[in-house]
């Protein structure tokens, strides 16, 4: 049986797309999780486009281990240079290197002849390989490229070092069928093919880029490029999960598999969601809310019966934690720890008893403690960052006939405390202006929502924002009985994610 690579590219290609972004911390959370599911490739970002960039492959080239870390890089010698250095404590690191293919990229956005792409791509690929055993080479829009150029590319950037060529349908334009056939094509008429891994990076903007993906594997492609919950550009990446689940669930067709263990990748899609603030539609393949729920009566008697009858794959086989016992203020320590390993969070000592006594407060306030509940906060704990500021306490005073205005005190990481006041447009506004007086900048807020963890009144407020400043962003999550108190918390830790980072880099 073959086993085809999979290359996650959630961190670069999803990271990138509008309202993904992550900070550092929640980046290195990211890449841990994906390395625990057993990824063979983190593509963790592309240093040169952002000093933002450049230091979180930096931090997950040391955080990673077992898969290879990558960075993306233009074909250019000082983007080369800032990835080796980037991934300079890399264990295995990769060098990838693009460059565009089709005509309509090559005359409009570079204004290069096809002479003259392929003399770079090589000299690229000659230049990394001095730095780095383990270079891949992409051309980009190689769908909507002539296949004979690509099969030429490809050649000589293998002769020149590079292991792996990937073919990327940039823009989500090819069908199935066709995609199927070219990667063929490529297979049969690029020489030296043999000696290097072949791989495909499809877009999603005809919902066809894990079929396309797939098509691709039938004809003999080695490497598939993906994101956690297909996020990325425009309508995305192909989906890891939907890919991974579709060789494991018809291995038959196939005859193909991957190393992933499949058991990790609710968990991977929760963490990409939370941290990302991206929600999943429910009915998303594999993953969504409904991807496993059983409504219609016929059905619901079927499954009783028989789970065959209407279930491909099951729950547990992706790591859905079964509800074996309900948390609630009587549970210990034994039972609290039972439930994380089920839902496949592992946290160090220091961590777990930290997490445990925020479950035993929580459990104070709330009769039953739900894994999202949990799971909000185990990630409080993870990524978190080092607090600039912290929340003492704060008020507000709003109404229908009044303006609102708000207090709030918060202490320093010095040990000063600061307290301001401040009018608003509505009590979130006015506490929002507060801090930004304390703190002495004015980030933009780009976005804020509020939702409940779980239904009921009981349940509590999680809140979501994401700030700007200066052309960079940061988001905070916040949970918390009272949906003020969760909305300035997330507020709080966006601005402690901003702090921090400014601190390190200016
Ligand atoms: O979509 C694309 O072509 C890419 C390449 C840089 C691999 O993301
Ligand atoms: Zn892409």
């Amino acid at each position: 049986m073959r086993v085809i690579k999979i290359f996650d590219t959630t961190l670069r290609d999803g990271e990138q797309a509008p309202g993904c972004s992550m900070n550092l911390s929640e980046k290195i959370e990211v890449a841990k999780r994906l390395e625990k599911l057993g990824v063979d490739i983190i593509e963790a970002g592309f240093p040169a486009s952002s000093s933002a960039d450049f230091d979180s492959v930096k931090a997950v080239s040391a955080a990673v281990k077992d898969s290879v870390t990558a960075c993306l890089c233009r074909c250019i010698e000082k983007d080369i240079d800032a990835g080796r250095e980037a991934l300079a404590a890399a264990v295995r690191p990769r060098i990838h290197i693009f460059l565009a293919a089709s005509p309509v990229h090559m005359e409009y956005k570079l204004k290069m002849t096809k002479e003259q792409v392929l003399n770079q791509a090589v000299e690229s690929v000659k230049y990394a390989k001095k730095f780095c055993g383990d270079i891949e080479f992409s051309a980009e829009d190689a769908f909507r490229s002539d296949p004979d150029f690509i099969c030429k590319i490809f050649a000589e950037v293998i002769n020149a070092g590079a292991l792996t060529v990937n073919f990327p349908d940039t823009v989500g334009y090819a069908m199935p069928e066709e995609f199927g056939r070219r990667i063929r094509y490529v297979k049969e008429h690029t020489s030296g093919i043999e000696k290097a891994c072949l791989s495909v990076h499809c877009h999603n903007d005809l919902g066809l880029a894990a079929a396309n993906s797939l098509a691709a594997v039938l004809n003999g492609a080695d490497q598939v490029e993906c994101t956690v919950n297909g996020i990325g550009e425009r309508a995305g990446n192909a989906s890891l999960e939907e890919i991974v689940m579709s060789l494991k669930t018809r291995r038959d067709y196939f005859d193909a598999d991957t190393k992933i263990d499949t058991t990790q990748i609710y968990s991977a899609s929760r963490i990409v969601s939370q941290v990302t603030g991206v929600k999943l539609h429910p009915n998303k393949a594999v993953v969504g809310d409904n991807a496993f729920a059983h409504e219609a009566g016929i059905h619901q008697h079927g499954v009783m019966v028989n789970r065959e009858t209407y279930e491909i794959m099951t729950p547990q086989s992706i790591g859905i934690p079964q509800s074996s016992i309900v948390l609630g203020r009587h549970s210990g320590r034994h039972a609290f720890e039972k439930r994380l390993n089920e839902l496949h969070i592992t946290l160090d000592d220091e961590t777990f008893e930290k997490v445990f006594t925020q479950f035993k407060d929580l459990a104070d306030k709330k009769k039953t403690i739900s894994d999202r509940d949990i799971e909000a906060l185990v990630l409080d704990n993870t990524v978190s960052v080092p607090e600039t500021w912290k929340l003492d306490h704060w008020a507000v005073n709003t109404g229908s006939a009044l303006g609102a205005s708000g207090v709030i005190r918060l202490q320093h990481k010095d040990g000063k405390h600061e307290k301001f006041v401040s009018m608003g447009d509505g009590p979130l506004d006015s506490i929002f202006k507060a801090i930004n007086k304390i703190i002495g900048r004015e980030p933009e807020l780009e976005l804020y929502e509020l939702g409940a963890i779980t239904g009921g009144s009981s349940s509590q407020g999680e809140s979501f924002v994401k700030i700007a400043f200066n052309g960079r962003r940061w988001n905070g999550r916040g949970v918390s009985t009272d949906v003020i108190e969760s909305s300035i918390k997330a507020y709080l830790s966006a601005v402690n994610a901003m702090e921090y980072e400014l601190g390190i880099r200016g």
